[in-house]
């Protein structure tokens, strides 16, 4: 029972807290073969592509990857590697879950997940500067669009996600009353999605500046919520740093036949090479991989490591307060494990 699934280390951080995972997924006997690729800064220098085709063609043959952060090259004409595999395998959904898990944080009780539209909205990117008597860029001009299709999509993800995750309420988050188009064809098309689970799954709908405070008010009162690509970009790192900061989140890009597991942090350039690196984010996404493919028995014992690990043994990374180093962790992940 195999699975193939293409690995990318990634730059920077990357590699070394990928070895972590890799580890250990091998200690825990997990059912991924990997086909190793690249992309980011280093197959720009070694391959003379960001994102190499032999990267994509292993994508589109294995439909599940597990990814270190990328470096995005800085300059005219590099366009996010990640935004482009979103738009290039119609992942359309961004899962992030948050939960409290270390303990003596601001919030003891979080446990919700942030569910964004990866591929509409106003990421679209149709951007451009209009000129006002002699200056060229005077005026910076943007828009961007909400389809029904894809409003009804990504709401039925999240209620269906509520469904399968035992989860008892789904909220709407929106700005519909100052958009009223571009933010009302999701708030009016959810609705519509949310009365055929109505006695299953709750419905709330919240405008997202209101939704935003409350978040770091009372996050115990959220379970799922769905928003639109904007919205979801800003919220979902309100709530990593709800419990914990980015060293704490895990991410998944989901399409209908493709999903790809992340952290959400990128390759920190800052603390690259110095072995102290969390690799919990990563290990977390591994964890949701797992899920994903039906081994919820295993991401059910990586997932009480790691609580285990951060609670009863205390070891923490320095962006958690702690010392340990990212080879402590996999070490005290391989014990909890077993
Ligand atoms: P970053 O997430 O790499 O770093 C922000 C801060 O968080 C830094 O101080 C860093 O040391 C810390 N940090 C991040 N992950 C950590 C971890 N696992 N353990 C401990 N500390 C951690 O964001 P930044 O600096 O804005 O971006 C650096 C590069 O990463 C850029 O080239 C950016 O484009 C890329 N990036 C890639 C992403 C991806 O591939 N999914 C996501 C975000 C950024
Ligand atoms: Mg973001």
């Amino acid at each position: 029972n195999k699975i193939p699934a293409t690995l990318i280390a990634g730059d920077g951080i990357g590699p070394e807290i990928m070895a972590s995972v890799t580890t250990v997924l091998d200690a825990l006997g997990a059912p991924f073969v990997w086909d190793h690729q690249n992309a980011g800064m280093g197959a720009l220098e070694n391959q003379g592509s960001a994102l190499p085709d032999a990267t994509l063609d292993s994508i589109a043959r294995t439909g599940l990857v597990l990814k270190g952060p990328l470096t995005t090259p800085v300059g005219k004409g590099f366009r996010s590697i990640n935004v482009t595999l979103r738009q290039q395998f119609d992942l359309y959904a961004n899962v992030r879950p948050t939960q409290t898990i270390v303990p003596g944080g601001r919030y003891s009780n979080v446990d919700l997940v942030v569910i964004r539209e990866n591929v509409e909205g106003l990421y679209a990117a149709m951007e451009h500067y209009m000129r006002v008597g002699d200056d060229p860029e005077a005026v910076a001009y943007g828009a961007g669009f909400n389809t029904r299709a894809e409003c009804n999509r990504i709401v039925r993800f999240a209620f269906e996600y509520a469904v399968k995750n035992g989860r008892k309420k789904v909220t709407l988050v929106h700005k519909a009353n100052i958009l009223k188009i571009l933010s009302g064809i999701f708030l009016h098309e959810g609705r519509r999605v949310a009365a055929e689970y109505e006695g299953r799954i709750e419905l709330e709908e919240r405008i997202v500046d209101a939704c935003a405070m409350e978040l770091v008010i009372k996050p115990e009162n959220y379970d799922v919520i769905v928003t639109t690509n904007l919205f979801g970009d800003i919220l979902s790192d309100l709530t990593a740093g709800l419990v914990g900061g980015l060293g704490m989140a895990p991410g998944a890009n989901i399409g209908e036949k493709m999903a790809v597991f992340e952290a959400v942090h990128g390759s920190a350039p800052d603390i690259a090479g110095k072995g102290v690196a969390n690799p919990l984010a990563l290990m977390m996404a591994a964890s949701m991989m797992l899920a994903h493919v039906g081994r919820q028995d295993l991401s059910a014992r990586l997932d009480g490591g790691m609580k285990q690990i951060l609670t009863t043994d205390g070891i923490r990374t320095r962006d958690l307060g702690g010392t340990a180093t990212t080879e402590d962790v996999t070490q005290a992940l391989l014990r909890a494990i077993h």
